[in-house]
């Protein structure tokens, strides 16, 4: 359980062992080959505005009474007409202006849906879950598949898949009900390499637990005058950074604008919005690092070993990037149960898999999931509650529809 210190090996040990295993098992070829998945479309229907929206709310550490698999079972399976209505969706904008964009789902086939009448139950195996990596040397820290991990000012983590675009849990910016407070003036934090002096870093690397919105603008802020002064001192600090092995810091960006399934929002879904735990933030700049690929989930069986990955910037590890992967226990059509060691902070994190591209040999990291956060499950409908750690699945329509945010052209969006 406690944090196990990371040598620089340990990270490409593990990835090779989790790789080397996954292709000894590989006997049929395609076993562990990205599935070819024809997508739903989403489309816009009609966009109106909305009056700006509160942020007052505040951070959910845990979210309670998340609809576990056989809650869910004796829910009725959504209507085309409420797939439309919880992924119909909210804009939030920079200036402060808000819009309500209404969808149409074509082409959705059973393929889409997940049997609720099939258990997919696994035995719950122990695969060292218990390990948290941090990826503190900054060759992997700012180097792709890690560099892809941001962190958001409102204490969450996120994942790039565009140039510009961060995925994220829904409820790091609105709690179900309103828009976080801090999530005003949000930000996205990219792990770079400090190209600025030591001693700004200094202040910052001791930056609080971002708890209340408050400490946040503190650090956020402290980090920015860092940025600046350095900026101004160029020569000074570049010979100075030949002195400092110091470890990267955050450059924080500007949000341009957020959007937010309705499915999200209490009492449109109900017993169902931790299957739409998930938003996207578009930044006014784009960061210049690599971003991932968003995929569809195959079947937890199509997982090597049945693991799942994922960085995020755990609470309790302050400005370090937080590795850790393991397997999943259950599945429902939206979320995966997993017991993956991790702290607040994490959520909003891109669940990611490796699977070889179709005809190739090459294999691939792809986005299947957001880490949703530590849950209280009720797992049979009776409203006892157990505790999971819990990442919603990108299904084909799901994907359909995050695409379509990325893109803003559902035609691009047909195959995944
Ligand atoms: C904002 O708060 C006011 C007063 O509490 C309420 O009347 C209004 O409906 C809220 N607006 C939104 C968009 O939630
Ligand atoms: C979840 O919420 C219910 C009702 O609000 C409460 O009775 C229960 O104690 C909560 N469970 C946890 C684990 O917080
Ligand atoms: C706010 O920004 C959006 C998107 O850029 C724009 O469509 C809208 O007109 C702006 N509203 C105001 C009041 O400036
Ligand atoms: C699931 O249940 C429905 C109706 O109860 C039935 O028609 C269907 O065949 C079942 N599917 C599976 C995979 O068992």
């Amino acid at each position: 359980m406690g944090p196990i210190p990371l040598c620089i090996l340990l990270p490409v040990t593990v990835l090779t062992v989790v790789v080397a295993g996954a292709a000894e098992e590989n006997t049929i070829d395609d076993k562990y080959t990205w599935p070819q998945w024809k997508v739903p479309l989403v489309k816009k229907r009609r966009t109106v505005p909305l009056s700006s929206p509160n942020f007052s709310a505040h951070p959910q550490l845990e979210l309670n009474g998340t609809c576990g698999i056989e809650c869910q079972r004796r829910l009725p399976t959504p209507s085309l007409n409420d797939l439309e209505q919880f992924l119909s969706y909210e804009t939030v904008y920079e200036n402060g202006t808000r819009t309500y964009t209404s969808v149409s789902v074509q082409g959705l086939n059973e393929m889409t849906f997940w049997s609720r009448n099939t258990s997919s139950r696994h035995k719950r195996e122990v695969y060292g879950t218990d390990t948290r990596f941090t990826i503190a040397d900054k060759q992997y820290s700012t180097k792709y598949p890690f560099s892809t991990s941001v962190k958001i000012s409102t204490g969450c983590s996120g994942v790039l898949v565009s140039p510009k675009h961060v995925l994220t849990a829904a409820h790091c910016i609105h709690d179900g009900k309103e828009y976080l407070d801090g999530a005003r003036k949000l930000r996205v934090g990219i792990l770079k390499e400090k190209s600025r002096r030591g001693r700004g870093r200094g202040g910052r690397a001791k930056g609080k637990r971002r708890k209340g919105d408050k400490g946040k603008e503190e650090t956020l802020e402290k980090g920015e005058k860092g940025e600046r002064k350095g900026r101004g001192k160029g020569k000074k600090s570049r010979s100075r950074r030949s002195v400092d092995s110091g470890k990267p810091s955050f450059k924080w960006t500007r949000v341009k604008q957020t959007q937010i399934p309705k499915g999200w929002f209490k009492g449109v879904s109900k017993g169902l919005t931790a299957d739409f735990d998930y938003a996207v933030l578009e930044l006014k700049r784009a960061p210049k690092v690599n971003y991932m690929d968003l995929g569809v989930i195959p079947s937890i069986k199509k997982l090597p070993a049945g693991r799942i990955h994922f960085s995020g910037f755990d609470d309790d590890r302050p400005g370090n990037l937080v590795y850790r992967f393991c397997s999943v226990y259950e599945e429902s059509n939206d979320l995966l149960y997993q017991h993956c060691d991790a702290k607040p902070g994490s959520s909003g994190s891109g669940v990611y898999i490796r699977l070889k591209e179709p005809g190739q040999k090459k294999w691939k990291r792809k986005i299947i999931g957001v880490f949703s956060g530590h849950q209280w499950v009720d797992v049979n409908g009776d409203g006892r509650q157990q505790d999971y750690n819990v990442a919603v699945r990108i299904t084909p329509l799901k994907y359909a529809q995050i695409c379509y945010w990325v893109h803003g052209d559902s035609s691009e969006c047909q195959v995944a």
